[in-house]
């Protein structure tokens, strides 16, 4: 199949599997194995994978308590990358273009099919712990330009799914309207982001104290510990004076769900995307949907679509993914282990993510870059637009980006605001 590349592609790649050794038990080891990279076919591109996310589902396929049809699955369903070879066919993207593709590949418009289920990323098919991928051209989407690797290797699954919920349905989120946000997990920090970009009022029910502090600072200040309240609804309606909130982002399931409803206004919607809370009490919760007459939206992930205007969204509003480690591709064994005991300890926000580039140059895409402001100029990597350098002197990007060397896009820094048009 003819391919264009610009770039010498080595023949094999390193990947981790998540293998099942023994029958008996579904319980799975993660394993480094060298294979041959795929060859490529029409309407496909190969992607150098920079970096990987690790998503609430991923330590449970080790543990054995989610299981996957695949024996040998390679684990992780959020990426991002770079475009390296493009098969016959592709126009749509080219060699260079900054990628990523949501949890299910063939899930490219509207709802998903029974069908498509078989497109699941480290579930039903091998994901994106790999140095690169084959994948389908039409799957992928472009990134948000100011976004490092490993910040937008966190949109393919969590993001979509919270942006689904709060833009992505047939009631969006309005301003001056209300979300409840259950816990602080990925899903969550990444609705809140959308919600108080839109200019909606967010509550949040996080578990600890550490962990309203950390939303305090982020500048969250309605929060209720649902340990500490565990009748978190008769909090919530307090908040909003009696009224109840306008939308739900409901990652809890049956354990939670008849409070969520108790905290709503008539007619309210309630975005199921979690079962962090079951199965324990399932009682009222019919009868608590009709008495609200709430509507109960069945949320799954979202389609490539739906992930391109999430990105034109995150790009506007200048939005950055809450990451809270990233390991390098050999401690990938390190990386799970830190998010199952993470979850035991309970204090930590943000996503755990692996940086898959060996080179460590993460952001090292091209030799040259736009100036983002839009100014024309063709800058070298880390360099300031004379625009820009004028407008905005001595308040250029983040130091703490530079130092690290992974600045990805140069920015002026007036609080994501693009100020030199
Ligand atoms: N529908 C979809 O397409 C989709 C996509 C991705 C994930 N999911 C599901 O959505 C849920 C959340 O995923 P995630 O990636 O955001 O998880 P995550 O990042 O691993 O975070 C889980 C968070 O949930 C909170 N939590 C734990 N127990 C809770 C409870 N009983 N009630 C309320 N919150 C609780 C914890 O926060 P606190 O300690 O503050 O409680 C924790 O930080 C999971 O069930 C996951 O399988 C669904």
């Amino acid at each position: 199949m003819a391919t264009t590349t610009t770039t010498a592609i080595s023949e094999t790649l390193r990947q981790w599997r998540a293998v099942q050794g023994d029958e008996a038990s579904l319980k799975r080891d993660l394993v480094s194995t060298e294979e041959a990279v795929p060859a490529l076919g029409a309407g496909e591109v190969l992607v150098k994978i920079r970096a990987a996310a690790l998503n609430f589902t991923e330590p449970m396929i080790l543990g054995g308590t989610f299981p996957t049809p695949a024996p040998r699955v390679v684990p992780c369903s959020g990426m991002a990358g770079d475009i390296i070879a493009v098969g016959e066919g592709v126009t749509s993207l080219k060699i260079g273009d900054r990628v990523s593709a949501g949890r299910l590949l063939a899930f490219l418009e509207g709802f998903p099919t029974g069908q498509m289920y078989g497109s699941s990323s480290s579930m039903a098919r091998d994901g994106m712990l790999a140095e690169y991928k084959v994948l389908p051209a039409e799957s992928l989407v472009t990134l948000p330009e100011h976004l490092t690797y490993e910040e937008a290797s966190t949109l393919s699954c969590v993001g979509v799914t919270a942006f689904n919920c709060i833009l992505g349905g047939p009631r969006k989120v309005q301003k001056g309207e209300t979300v409840l946000i259950l816990g602080t997990g990925g899903i969550s920090l990444a609705a809140a982001q959308f919600a108080r970009a839109v200019g909606a009022e967010v509550i949040f029910t996080p578990s600890s104290d550490a962990k309203i502090a950390q939303l305090k600072e982020m500048g969250y200040s309605k929060v209720i510990n649902y340990k500490t309240h565990p009748e978190w609804n008769t909090e919530v309606l307090k908040l909003t004076n009696g009224r109840g909130v306008q939308h739900v982002v409901e990652n809890g399931g049956m354990g939670s769900l008849a409070r969520s409803i108790g905290s709503c206004e008539m007619g309210c919607w309630a975005h199921m995307t979690g079962f962090l809370d079951e199965p324990s009490t399932t009682s009222n919760v019919s009868y608590a949907a009709i008495m609200r007459s709430v509507v109960l939206r069945g949320v799954f992930c979202g389609p490539a679509t739906l992930f391109r205007e999430m990105n034109a969204f995150i790009s506007e509003n200048r939005l950055r993914p809450v990451l809270d480690k990233v390991f390098e591709f050999d401690q990938a064994k390190k990386a799970y282990e830190y998010l199952g005991s993470r979850g035991a300890s309970g204090d930590k926000l943000g996503k755990v993510v692996i940086r898959v580039t060996e080179d460590g140059a993460v952001v090292a895409r091209a030799e040259t870059k736009r100036c983002i402001n839009n100014h024309g100029f063709e800058l070298a990597r880390n360099h300031l637009c004379q625009i820009c350098a004028l407008c905005c002197p001595g308040r250029v990007s983040e130091p703490a980006e530079r130092e690290r060397g992974r600045l990805d896009a140069h920015f002026c820094a007036h609080d994501a605001q693009p100020v030199c048009f």
